[in-house]
């Protein structure tokens, strides 16, 4: 049986650790706790989703566990160590909740070089933590942890004339984490884009599925099938399936309306494979045709969306691509009538924010809104330059409530996002979201296929 749900190789993991060592200073430690099961209701837990850090540095998927990263000091002999705490082997708690990797298998399969089990963690503390400068943790991500760490600095002081020696200082590390994150290796690579190929297979599932009467929710099952058809189990984030004027709520999620034909059915939906997340999102008419109005629109933002993504490369920032995207939009709502005055002044003010009421894009990874900084600067102005191995979603957007009267009655409810994940390369960009159909002639032609 498989329990790792891991597609990298093991010495992924282990050369994520010897270069996160690498950054701390000698004679120092960080803890990265795993994630906890989540009670859902009386005695059911929502199903387990790991710590994405933790994933990141072990590939371990259970819970209960803790990792702890020991810098040598500079005295002779002192060497770096990777020590993981997990739950021991328990046959009882094997038969009725799964099985359990226990520390013996967990150092030999994930190459640790010690393993002991979690109950042993409280004990350990104190002598992991003697003689050390400094203890690395994220710092806010576990509350319960930095105070057991803070209560341990004060039993070493306490000891002070059995000579223990406590740590001066608890220092966050989670920068460290969150920019090794940020650039992509080649294997986290081959996973996003097999994430994306099966996220895209489920758009095109759902084009095919959709039609008048049906409800959003058995749309949304059809994504489900399909993610799990190809092997990725669990959406990246609660699916988003939009009928109408529904899309006009960005984190749609409730998903129990009936589909209308003259609607349009916005799907934000991604599966997660090995932990990564793809994040896609198509709009298309539940009838398989746009009406004119619903046409216009998608295609000015197809328009900003592409010239957006046709701009990402090395050095370029996410503000660059808001100026393109933004420059698109406004002059296009000024044409359609739907923003009225003076074209320069609506420029000035990037008018369009009335109606692309979200942020451009984000970085995507473990996480689907991932981590690593997008600011460079004190101030937090100034968006970073862009560096081969990051990947962003870009997800230009219009949305036009049903009770808008300041705009013609023919635009009212037409809510658009057009959404694909891209990767910076050496020399421009790779579009991860090859299958997901987006021009109105491809959309119209899958659906048209499907109805016959
Ligand atoms: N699926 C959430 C987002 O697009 O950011
Ligand atoms: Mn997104
Ligand atoms: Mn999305």
């Amino acid at each position: 049986m498989s329990v790792t749900h891991t597609l990298s190789p093991i010495t992924e993991f282990v050369n994520r650790r010897q270069q996160l060592l690498a950054q701390l200073p000698s004679n120092s430690v960080a803890i990265i706790p795993a994630g906890k099961e989540v009670t859902r209701s009386n005695d059911t837990e929502y199903l387990f989703c790991q710590n994405k850090n933790f994933y990141y540095l072990t590939g371990f998927n259970e819970p209960d566990a803790l990792l702890v990263l020991v810098k040598a000091s500079s005295e002779q002999g002192s060497v770096d160590q990777s020590i993981l705490f997990c739950r021991d082997k328990d046959p009882l708690q094997e038969v009725w909740h799964g099985k359990r990797i226990g520390p013996s298998v967990a150092k030999q399969d994930y190459q640790f070089s010690a393993c002991f089990t979690v109950q042993k963690f409280e004990k350990e503390l104190p002598e992991l933590l003697n003689d050390k400068d400094s203890v690395y943790v994220c710092q806010g991500e576990n509350e319960a942890l930095e105070q057991q760490i803070l209560q341990c600095f004060k039993q070493l002081k306490a000891a002070s004339r059995q000579g223990k020696k406590s740590p001066k200082a608890l220092v966050d590390c989670t920068a460290f984490i969150h920019e090794m994150r940020l650039i992509k290796s080649s294997a986290e690579l081959t996973i996003m884009r097999q994430a994306n190929v099966i996220s895209g297979q489920a758009h095109q599932r759902a084009m095919a599925k959709t039609h008048d009467g049906k409800f959003e929710y058995q749309i949304e099952a059809e994504l489900l099938h399909e993610f799990a058809r190809h092997g990725a189990r669990f959406p990246a984030y609660n699916s988003i399936v939009a009928g109408g004027d529904n899309a006009n709520i960005l984190h749609y999620t409730e998903n129990s309306d009936v589909l209308t034909n003259g609607d349009l059915l916005l799907i934000d939906a991604g599966a997660e494979l090995a932990g990564y997340a793809a994040d896609i999102t198509r709009t298309f008419p539940v009838s398989g045709k746009f009406s004119e109005p619903q046409k216009t629109l998608y295609e000015l933002v197809l328009l900003s969306q592409n010239k957006a993504i046709e701009a990402v490369k090395p050095n370029n920032t996410l503000g660059e691509l808001n100026t393109i995207t933004n420059k698109i939009l406004t002059e296009g709502l000024y044409e359609l009538g739907i923003l009225q005055g003076d074209l320069p002044s609506l420029l000035a003010q990037n008018a369009c924010k009335q109606y692309f009421i979200h942020g451009l894009g984000h970085w995507l990874g473990l996480d689907v809104h991932d981590v690593g900084d997008y600011a460079i600067d004190e101030n937090r102005k100034q968006s970073r330059a862009f560096e081969p191995g990051m990947v962003m979603t870009i997800e230009p957007g219009i949305y036009i409530p049903l009770n808008d009267e300041s705009v013609d009655e023919k635009w009212r409810g037409i809510a658009i996002r057009i959404e694909d994940n891209i990767l910076v390369t050496e020399t421009g960009y790779e579009n991860l979201t090859v299958n997901s159909p987006k021009t109105v002639s491809d959309i119209e032609t899958l659906m048209a296929n499907a109805r016959t």
